[in-house]
């Protein structure tokens, strides 16, 4: 596949997948995107998952027909990427590796070898002529490991973005880039926002026409479009006016004070009503909702003194990742002491900048008149601007 006159994808579409890094559903798949370019002398970014190894090397010789590689830019050592990077040296003897220094030390972790007569160590800034091809790499620490670099190539205004930009899916199913997006840079890159803003500061001012990242399409056009739900993600701020509710339920209980705080919110006219049960969502569905819209009610059964299980492992995911900037409204049930409500407090505790609403609502088993009007006040309170 041609993406411009000099560079070819030479990437792979892995439909055999169970878990992407060992916890992420992937419905529709996941692509491992790789690169040639083609110029006075010939590079090739990134390699992909161990799997696909043979599959991968047949696309770089066609790519390259008659010539060989002369150096293979890695950009990321995760081995989603890096899984094949000795059998390219081993198939290409002469060609040379690129890299950050730490990616020679995550190598030798990985391979036992670094190369250490073929390389070529890269640092923020360094270029590395092509022919008319100049690149120019870039660090992009946390984004979202520390030996990480993305490249740019001024000739074609090219930006290999290595992980930021990808989405999970193959590249042979059609789908909305934003939703599988989202959940992948929440639930993978969520935490480093900070990063992921001083990478997008570093590259604002380059001419950029197309971004080649690592998972996920090749992006062309209304490159805007992505970039700014980027800086929304990264500064944890509100992309979607709406309210996520997410909660657990044993016996259909607070399910049912979940239903009804999601038909009060109808009917008072709030813009989206999402709502997740956390035993049985995919709970990366359920953290992405939590970080797309601005409201959040936790609704949860007092459980061993604490919170239930799938509440508690949704909150530790929403502060590991530095969940902040949201309104939350608190639901706990329980038959004898209740105390979900101060359990779920303190997790968050830490969180930046979350608003508390006033009422919070107490279930003792099941919804009487007092807990369905208090259900009422807190749909109130948390759809007020
Ligand atoms: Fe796609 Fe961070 O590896």
């Amino acid at each position: 596949m041609e993406i411009t006159y000099d560079i070819r994808y030479v990437g792979v579409n892995d439909h055999e997948l169970d878990l992407f890094e060992g916890q992420y559903e992937v419905e529709h798949g996941m692509a491992y995107n790789s690169y040639v370019i083609l110029d006075e002398k010939t590079a090739v970014l990134d390699s992909v998952d161990a799997r696909f190894g043979d599959a991968w090397l047949e696309q770089v010789k066609a790519a390259l027909q008659t010539r060989q590689p002369d150096y293979l830019i890695v950009q990321h050592m995760e081995p989603d990427h890096s899984a094949n990077i000795a059998a390219f040296m081993e198939a290409f003897p002469q060609a040379k590796l690129v890299a950050s220094a730490k990616s020679f030390t995550m190598m030798k972790q990985f391979f036992g070898t670094d190369f250490s007569d073929r390389q070529v160590v890269v640092k923020d800034g360094d270029t590395l002529s092509l022919g008319k091809h100049e690149l120019t790499f870039l660090a992009a620490p946390m984004v979202h490991w520390p030996e990480v670099i993305v490249t740019y190539d001024a000739c074609d205004k090219v930006l290999f973005s290595a992980d930021a930009f990808g989405k999970f899916g193959a590249l042979d199913v059609e789908e909305d880039w934003a939703c599988e997006a989202r959940r992948y840079y929440v639930g993978i890159v969520g935490k480093f926002g900070v990063q992921v803003q001083n990478l997008l500061k570093k590259v604002s001012d380059l001419d950029i026409q197309t971004i080649c990242p690592l998972h996920g399409p090749v992006l062309k056009e209304n490159l805007s479009y992505y970039i700014d739900l980027y800086h929304t993600w990264s500064t944890y701020s509100v992309e979607s006016e709406g309210v996520m509710i997410a909660y657990t339920s044993v016996y259909g209980n607070t399910k049912k004070a979940a239903l009804l705080l999601a038909e009060k919110l109808e009917e008072k006219g709030c813009p989206k009503v999402v709502i997740n049960d956390l035993a049985r969502c995919d709970m990366a569905e359920a953290v992405e909702d939590a970080f797309r819209y601005g409201r959040l009610v936790l609704a949860t059964t007092t459980y061993n003194g604490d919170v239930f299980p799938f509440m508690r492992e949704f909150l530790s995911e929403l502060k590991e990742r530095n969940f902040q900037n949201r309104r939350i409204g608190l639901i706990e049930n329980g038959s004898w002491a209740p105390t979900a409500v101060k359990a779920m407090r303190n997790m968050l505790e830490g969180c930046k900048n979350l608003t508390f609403v006033d009422t919070t609502v107490k279930i003792m088993s099941a919804l009487n008149e007092e807990s369905a009007a208090a259900i009422d006040a807190l749909a109130e309170e948390i759809c007020a601007d």
